[in-house]
């Protein structure tokens, strides 16, 4: 016979395995979003595709050439190439000879990322894999002669427990599909239903991702591009239903308000807190996602820049995902992949500030500028994006009382406080040599035992 505690849980679990999604943004949107989302903070973006070949403006070369004339490239392909040459004749050179998916996948594991995001398709319709709804505009026809999505998934799937996701664009630029389907105001679907939800599906069951990144869907309703019925299927039925996160670009009216969680737009970072997760997608390069090989070393963000943007994102209930954009030949430009490792030998020494942690009351200090503030089971961490100055961090938020307890997480020992009149604290910073300082760029101090958690 079932105890009634048994048989609480059985109904429990019955009725938690028979949720069932409906093609309707009010049920898609009561989906809850699976926990390692959350909890990991860090995803790396990686933008690759014949975009890649001519490495020179931004990812969007080939709209930029073509539709939008935009000087820049034009003069470009003017000085460069000969007059006939074609957006598709790139595609050749798109050698990727030295991509070895062991080789990044050591180095985003380093980065302390918990994701990846990796582009299986932009606007420029190429596809990162062998499709068999891309006939000669994919990487196993051209190019590479590769299963790049493949080769990248399989690697980070089995030599990492970092989580593998893709991106991909519901449009293409110039698929004479979509753009018969837009002449048409979008009351034909001929586009969405031979390209755009064929490989989708595709993609999903080959390769399993946890996170479907949509992009692309912006000139359009979800209604057009078979939004819903697609993450009722991914939430339902599709082989990651119960792992899987997505975000919000799934048609003009799903923008910043429905799907998974929100990224609204790029570098989306509000500065306070959200009452949805929410994702930063950003780039470490200031002007592109796709690698720039006239990019000089001030485009780049550093490393204090970089963390404090993660820091301030995290603070507020978000994610941050970090754009790289390999070469041509599938190197990961050593720039990048100082600031990837710089980044994870700083969560090594702070990760407990970061992974897992949740928003505290307050996000930023009161007193203090550049301090943010976050939660790890009933500690606080003040995240202090400039050293202080003096021997004193006066903070305005903090609540102390007799049991409180500070540190600074990475070196030994409790430092001393005092309270502030009213609220706030006082910490005083020890004298600390160089060479016993826990890490650069920004520190966070635990404070266990307040008044305010
Ligand atoms: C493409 O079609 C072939 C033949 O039907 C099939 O064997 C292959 O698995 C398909 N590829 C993908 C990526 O689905
Ligand atoms: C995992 O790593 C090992 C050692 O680098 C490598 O030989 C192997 O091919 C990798 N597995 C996959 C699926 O990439
Ligand atoms: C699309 O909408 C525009 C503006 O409302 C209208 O002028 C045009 O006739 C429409 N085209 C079609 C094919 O419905
Ligand atoms: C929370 O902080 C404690 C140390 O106070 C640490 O042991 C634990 O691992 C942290 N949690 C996470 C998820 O990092
Ligand atoms: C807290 O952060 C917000 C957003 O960046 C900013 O507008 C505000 O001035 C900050 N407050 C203080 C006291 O620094
Ligand atoms: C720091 O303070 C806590 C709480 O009072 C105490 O348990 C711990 O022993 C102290 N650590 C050191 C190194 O003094």
């Amino acid at each position: 016979m079932l105890t009634r505690t048994a048989s609480i849980l059985c109904v429990f679990f019955v009725s938690v395995l028979s949720v069932r999604y409906d093609p309707t943004w009010d049920s898609i949107d009561s989906r809850p979003l699976p926990a390692w989302y959350d909890e990991a903070k860090l995803g790396i973006f990686i933008h690759w595709g014949v975009f890649s070949v001519p490495s020179f403006n931004s990812e969007w070369f080939w709209e930029r050439w073509q539709a939008d004339r935009t000087p820049e490239v034009v003069n470009f392909m003017n000085n460069n190439y000969r007059p006939d040459f074609t957006y598709a004749d790139f595609a050749s050179q798109f050698t990727a000879e030295f991509f070895d998916a062991n080789q990044w996948a050591d180095m985003f594991k380093a980065s302390g990322a918990e994701y990846i995001v990796f582009v299986s398709k932009h606007h420029e319709g190429f596809t990162n894999w062998p499709s068999n709804h891309s006939f000669n505009w994919n990487s196993m026809a051209v190019g590479p002669k590769r299963d790049i999505v493949g080769e990248l998934a399989a690697s980070i799937k089995t030599n990492t427990s970092i989580h593998f996701g893709i991106y991909h664009s519901l449009y293409e630029w110039f698929n004479p599909l979509f753009i018969q389907d837009k002449k048409s105001n979008f009351t034909t679907q001929n586009f969405v239903k031979q390209k755009t939800m064929p490989e989708l599906y595709e993609l999903i069951n080959t390769y399993k991702p946890d996170v479907i990144w949509s992009d692309g869907d912006s000139e359009a309703p979800s209604d057009y591009w078979q939004s819903k019925e697609f993450l009722a299927w991914v939430y339902n039925d599709s082989p990651v239903k119960d792992t899987v996160v997505t975000n919000d670009r799934w048609g003009k009216d799903a923008h910043c308000q429905h799907g998974g969680y929100l990224t609204c737009h790029d570098r989306y970072n509000p500065g306070k807190l959200q009452p949805r997760k929410w994702e930063n997608a950003m780039t470490i390069d200031r002007h592109s996602w796709g690698f720039r090989r006239n990019a000089p070393l001030s485009d780049y963000l550093s490393t204090e820049q970089l963390l404090a943007t993660f820091i301030e994102t995290v603070s507020c209930g978000g994610n941050m995902l970090m754009n790289v954009g390999p070469t041509k030949e599938g190197t990961i430009h050593p720039i990048f992949e100082e600031r990837l490792r710089d980044v994870g030998s700083w969560l090594n020494v702070n990760s407990e500030a970061i992974r897992s942690s949740r928003p505290w009351t307050t996000q930023n200090d009161t007193l203090t500028r550049r301090v943010w503030y976050t939660m790890n089971s009933s500690n606080v961490y003040a995240l202090v994006l400039d050293w202080p100055t003096g021997s004193t961090l006066s903070l305005g938020a903090p609540m102390t009382h007799s049991g409180t307890t500070v540190q600074l997480v990475g070196y030994s020992g409790n430092l001393t406080w005092t309270a502030r009149s009213g609220k706030g604290i006082d910490i005083h910073i020890p004298p600390i040599p160089t060479n016993k300082m826990p890490c650069k760029w920004a520190w966070a101090f635990k404070l266990s035992g307040l008044g305010n958690i």
